[in-house]
């Protein structure tokens, strides 16, 4: 005991965060070993420094299947692994959690399937997950759950343990009551959910669609954003989440990246335009969208191969559902298309990669790219934009950012498009490799002050001073 691994590890926390996955996730080598790296997308990178700064507690899956391991200590945090069974990461991870709700949630831009074997799991680790978290919890502490996974938990937390401030967080859309009430398990979700003192979105709509399916499904009483349930009050409310940016403004500016952004550049073959795409493999990004517009602006001759090139960075992500893997074999051609035709011994017109990069590496390419273009067909935050925006200290590049994305809510200053309106991405395209330079400059300087206000630090303390001030109204039994 007292070492850095095993049950003692987290216990007794005043501040817990669970998450479907921990900030790291485990791999195995091919020579059996095992080691954990950076764990993919927009949640761990906007929660990690938030619960490292505090020395939280984290409970959640280590991304491999079976024994979970032990406790332990790691960057200033107690990781609490929990475990799933093939069977588990098949039904609730890949089924209920990917191909149900994520779709569903994102205005169903692929058609969501509904199995009830798959939501039975879901209910199942949901259990274990409220477990895990009342097991580490100290009295009165403040358990914060994240995203669409897990949420089951708040109501199941709350019968184990009435004694917790519990607040909940989506990161991506919350849909409209048309939509949601597809779900055959939505009222037990709507449940869940209000098992929390507070509950966050990324956007006020969303807040408003969920008092909306409180009020009309389950005829509960509700004034402006608050709900009365169960003799408690319940908040609906907005914090658009954000990035660390004064730490990417750094990183971005280092005498290393910045070298590198040059090297990027040289190794492209020195071309007059770089446009830049990073995200995960996924289908509501929209990069079938970006292929198509520069494809279409190679064939009008708008713009030239090589002069102009296309990056697109994207990680692997939920490689074995099967929207992914159509997706991932479409854009695959269309790049070897494109490349096909437009491409010259001097280097092809899209440079394409299927790879998750080190941080320092996409800070480079931000540095490097006249034009970050960012196409999701819905989108709950999209923190790439934010990191883009952070990294150009030098109030270089220009941001073509979807309407569609949380993001563009705050980034006003953007080339806004509408990804499906093909003819208005490329007209955006065009402006934004076009513009001049004391334009983009001052609206990237509009946007990087948004940002220097509306940091991490932000966003989570305007949530727990919100999420602290709803309990003390419980307390006092005042139902607001
Ligand atoms: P999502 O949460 O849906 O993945 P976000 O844009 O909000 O989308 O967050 C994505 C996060 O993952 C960002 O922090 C981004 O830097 C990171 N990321 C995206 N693509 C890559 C990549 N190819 N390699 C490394 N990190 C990536
Ligand atoms: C989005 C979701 C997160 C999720 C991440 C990566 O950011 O909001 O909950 O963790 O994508 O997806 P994955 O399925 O790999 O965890």
């Amino acid at each position: 005991t007292g070492a850095d691994t095993g049950d003692d590890v987290g216990a007794d926390s005043p501040v817990v965060v669970v998450a479907n996955r921990l900030p790291v996730d485990q791999v195995t080598d091919p020579d059996g070993s095992t080691r954990w790296q950076r764990s993919p997308g927009g949640l761990v990178t906007a929660l990690e420094p938030f619960v490292a700064g505090r020395g939280g507690a984290w409970v959640g899956w280590s991304g491999s299947a079976g024994e979970a391991p032990e406790p332990f200590e790691s960057g200033g945090m107690s990781l609490i692994p929990v475990e799933l069974t093939e069977d588990e990461v098949d039904r609730y991870y890949e089924g209920m959690s990917n191909a149900s709700l994520w779709p569903l949630y994102h205005d169903v831009v692929e058609k969501p399937e509904y199995h009830r074997t798959w939501w039975d799991t879901y209910v199942q680790v949901n259990k274990r997950f409220a477990e895990r978290a009342a097991a580490v919890a100290a009295e009165g502490a403040i358990v914060w759950v994240h995203d669409y996974q897990l949420q089951l938990v708040p109501a199941l937390l709350r019968q184990q343990r009435p004694d917790l401030t519990i607040g909940f967080f989506l990161h991506i859309p919350f849909p409209p009551y048309e939509l949601f009430t597809q779900l055959p398990w939505r009222s037990a979700i709507v449940e869940g959910l209000l098992g929390a003192d507070l509950v966050g979105f990324q956007r006020p709509s969303a807040a408003t669609n969920f008092v909306q399916l409180a009020r009309r499904l389950h005829d509960l009483p509700a004034r402006k954003n608050t709900i009365e349930y169960d003799g408690r009050a319940v908040t609906a409310k907005a914090f658009p989440i954000s990035i660390d940016v004064a730490a990417f403004d750094e990183l971005a500016r280092s005498p290393e990246v910045l070298a590198r952004a040059e090297e990027i550049r040289k190794e492209l073959g020195n071309p007059d335009k770089i446009i830049l795409g990073v995200d995960r493999l996924d289908y509501t990004k929209g990069i079938s969208v970006r292929l198509n517009a520069f494809e279409e602006l190679l064939e009008d001759g708008a713009v030239e191969s090589p002069g102009t090139v296309l990056v697109q960075v994207a990680t692997p992500s939920r490689e074995r559902v099967e929207h992914y893997v159509h997706m991932r074999e479409t854009i695959e051609q269309q790049v070897g298309h494109i490349n096909g035709v437009f491409g010259s011994m001097a280097g092809p017109a899209v440079h394409y990669f299927n790879q998750s990069m080190p941080r320092e590496e996409l800070a480079a390419l931000y540095r490097a790219a006249d034009v970050m273009l960012v196409t999701p067909y819905r989108d709950g935050m999209n923190l790439v934009a934010k990191e883009y925006v952070a990294a150009r200290s030098d109030l270089g590049g220009a941001l073509v950012l979807s309407e569609f994305a949380g993001a563009a809510a705050e980034l006003k200053q953007a080339f806004l498009v509408n990804p499906h309106d093909i003819a208005g991405v490329k007209n955006q395209l065009l402006r934004a490799l076009r513009v001049d330079p004391r334009e983009a400059a001052s609206r990237m300087r509009a946007m990087r002050r948004h940002l220097a206000k509306n940091d991490l630090e932000h966003w989570a303390s305007s949530f727990f001073d919100a999420l602290k001030a709803q309990d003390g109204g419980q307390t006092s039994g005042r139902v607001a």
